[in-house]
């Protein structure tokens, strides 16, 4: 089943220009989708609609089958979300925050402080547990909030820039806690600016802009699509100019069709009396990719 469908999904804010147009999406259980684009792209968007905090001006949606606007329910029971506004109630600490939300979502008291205290603590926020939310910082209350995503055991998270505003250890933090959650089967649904991050926790990609998606697939689909190609490079003896490469940033590279072709290569190399030094096979980023298809987008306009 997919975890995430969507179909001809499309919004507009009271008379403005469409947000999100014609959506067309399926993201399958299990997978790490990261949603990217730039600001004001459509991401934050889509999240709500997928959520049910906003109702779609056309097209339809749904999480594990059902309708986010008609079965609400059903949807909330089944996913974590993570937004740039926190529901948390300041009041309460941090751990009853969790305990609290997890109870509300059929979880017994006693799994829920065993649950919510082993996510405080891999966050790092453990020794704040007793503390109210509304002393919490800017950053504890995000950590708190990916906590209160995760507390329930969700088998579909959508995470809206979890780690926008962390310091450096905390957003690795939060991003070893994505990949465990996806490595116990959790479908995420990421948005992300962090393109790094992305690359090294998803599996596949959209990538939007103005209310279109432009892209979608895994790293290597996109740059095939998009027309990046891989490389051989090789940085060699000072005053040599190996055959068929051409000079990069202070290596010497080739296109590389396959990549079962780089040991012959590298054979070729070291028989003509190249002096080798290093060598290594360049794929594109996807930074790479994510700036191609902007630019392409911003050449058509
Ligand atoms: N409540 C709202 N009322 C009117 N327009 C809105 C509202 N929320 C978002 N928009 C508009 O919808 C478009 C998409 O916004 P959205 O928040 O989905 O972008 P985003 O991709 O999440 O951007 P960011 O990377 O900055 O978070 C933008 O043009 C934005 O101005
Ligand atoms: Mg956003």
């Amino acid at each position: 089943m997919n975890a995430i469908y969507a179909r001809n999904l499309t919004k507009t804010y009271g008379g403005g220009a469409n947000a999100l147009e014609k959506l067309d999406l399926e993201v399958e259980e299990g997978r790490v989708f990261g949603f990217l684009g730039p600001n004001g792209a459509g991401k934050t968007t889509t999240v709500k609609l997928l959520t049910g905090l906003l109702a779609p001006t056309e097209g339809e949606c749904a999480v594990l089958g059902r309708s986010p606007q008609r079965e609400p329910e059903e949807v909330h029971r089944a996913c974590g979300v993570m937004t740039e506004t926190a529901r948390l109630y300041s009041h309460l600490s941090g751990l009853e925050n969790l305990v609290f939300y997890a109870t509300l979502y059929g979880m017994k008291k006693q799994e829920a402080t065993e649950r919510g205290s082993g996510l405080l603590k891999k966050l790092g926020i453990f020794s704040a547990r007793d503390k109210k939310a509304g002393a919490y910082s800017t950053g504890m209350l995000q950590r708190l909030s990916l906590a209160r995503a995760l507390v329930a055991r969700p088998r579909v998270l959508f995470l809206d820039e979890p780690t926008s505003g962390l310091d450096p250890e905390s957003a690795q933090t939060v991003n070893r806690l994505i990949a465990e959650q996806a490595a116990e089967g959790a479908t995420v649904f990421l948005c992300t600016h962090q393109l790094r991050y992305a690359q090294d926790l998803c599996d596949e990609y959209g990538i939007i802009d103005h209310g279109h998606l432009l892209a979608r697939g895994s790293l290597a689909a996109m740059s095939r699509e998009i027309g990046l190609k891989t490389y051989a490079g090789v940085r060699v003896g000072a005053s040599c100019r190996p055959e068929g490469f051409e000079a990069h940033g202070g290596w010497w590279r080739t296109v590389l069709e396959e990549e079962e072709a780089m040991p012959h290569i590298l054979q070729r190399l070291v028989q003509s009396g190249v002096p080798v030094y290093e060598a290594q096979i360049v794929r594109p980023t996807l930074e790479d990719v994510y700036f191609s298809y902007i630019k392409r987008e911003e050449d058509a306009e």
